[in-house]
């Protein structure tokens, strides 16, 4: 197997802390699974902007750009609020997956048996929960033109932000959708709001378009963002794949991290085209932010970045076994109890620290091995 090229880019508040975690399980496979890893790490957010001046500097761009994949932390902190929009922190993300061109952001929200009293929900409501969000992630209302804050005459100030589409935009993540539901239980729900605005009609022909000329096996149904975001939270069960734009993915996403017991526990992926060596362009990081309020207090939960690096194994690197280690692991340390502050407390279990946390993963993966 030729070298896999890491660039990880811890980032913000929480980041740095969770990063060293995954780096201990990007360790493990090296070592014990003769796993040929070349990591770099560099600045991103709140933290390259101290140093560079911009949240991502252009040599960090260009590191990116010759990765298999980039590991990212987290972006922001209250430090940066009350920097210019052009230079703050999420400007870095963003600039990464646009130029990336990473349009296919994999959200997905399974709810792990001991963690079912853990969320807001009644356990029967998402005990056994697995679904997966698609989130369209370089269009939409996040980067459509004309946009910016302008003043008519009379002094009334006017905030703009352009929601647009393209077909090309709108089939290539549909296909990804599609895709994926092939590899699950071959269904897809596109949400938007087709009764409302015309790039939500758009949405829903371009996506039916797809399903009937590309997909016709796969079941798909078409439901309004709203009634999407009720049916989250009322029977998330009845959903496999859900396939949606930048905004409403953004919403929706949050929404199903607390199915799962907490923010803290998602992982995803963002991808793009394959690259000349065939792996596809790819960003992965945990769904929650920088956590500013418990940064650096060692309560932080790893295990969204660790579940983001299992992504990395399975969609970068075709690592499908070593995918399903990390998930299992992560499994068997919830099973014994073991949590991070945010998990709330189990019964005859124990509440530890980030690091400890790392340190239970890598010893139930090399329980695994053995
Ligand atoms: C996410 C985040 C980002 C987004 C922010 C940090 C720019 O909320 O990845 O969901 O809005 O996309
Ligand atoms: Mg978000």
């Amino acid at each position: 197997m030729t070298t896999m090229k890491l660039l990880i880019l811890p980032g913000d508040g929480i980041g740095p802390e969770v990063m060293a975690e995954v780096r201990k399980v990007i360790d493990w496979f090296a070592a014990f699974r003769g796993l040929d890893f070349a990591v770099e790490e560099d600045l991103v957010g709140g933290a390259a902007y101290d140093v560079h001046g911009v949240p991502l500097s252009d040599a960090t761009m260009a590191r990116a750009q010759a990765a298999d994949a980039v590991l990212l932390g987290a972006c922001g902190g209250p430090a940066y609020d009350d920097l210019d929009f052009s230079v703050k922190p999420e400007r870095g993300l963003l600039r990464l997956r646009k130029e990336l061109d990473l349009y296919a952001n994999l959200r997905p929200a399974r709810c792990f048996d001991a963690l079912a009293d853990a969320s807001s929900l009644k356990r029967e409501v998402v005990a056994g929960l697995d679904l997966m969000i698609v989130r369209e992630l370089t269009s939409g209302m996040y980067f459509g033109e004309p946009r910016g804050i302008t003043e008519l005459n009379d002094g009334t100030r006017v905030g703009v932000n352009t929601h647009r589409y393209t077909t090309h935009e709108i089939r290539r993540v549909a296909r990804s959708a599609f895709e994926l539901a092939g590899k699950r239980s071959n269904r897809v729900c596109s949400m938007e709001k087709a009764n409302v605005m015309e790039a939500g009609i758009l949405w829903r022909e371009e996506v039916t378009w797809v399903h009937d000329n590309e997909y016709p096996d796969v079941e798909l149904s078409h439901m309004y963002a709203d009634n999407g975001a009720m049916q989250l939270v009322r029977a998330p069960k009845q959903f496999d794949v859900i396939v949606t734009d930048n905004l409403f993915g953004d919403i929706l996403s949050d929404c199903a991290a607390m199915l799962t017991g907490s923010l803290g526990m998602l992982p995803s992926a963002s991808l793009g085209a394959p690259m000349a060596n065939g792996r596809p362009r790819a960003l992965y990081e945990p769904v929650h932010g920088s956590a500013p309020d418990i940064a650096g207090k060692a309560l932080a939960n790893p295990i969204a970045s660790i579940l983001s690096f299992a992504m990395a194994l399975r969609y970068s690197f075709d690592l499908e076994a070593e995918a399903e280690m990390v998930e299992g692991a992560v499994e068997d340390v919830l099973a014994q109890g073991i949590r991070t502050a945010d998990l709330g407390p189990a019964e005859g279990g124990r509440t530890v620290s980030t690091g400890a946390m790392g340190d239970a993963i890598v010893a139930a993966l090399a329980a695994r091995d053995s």
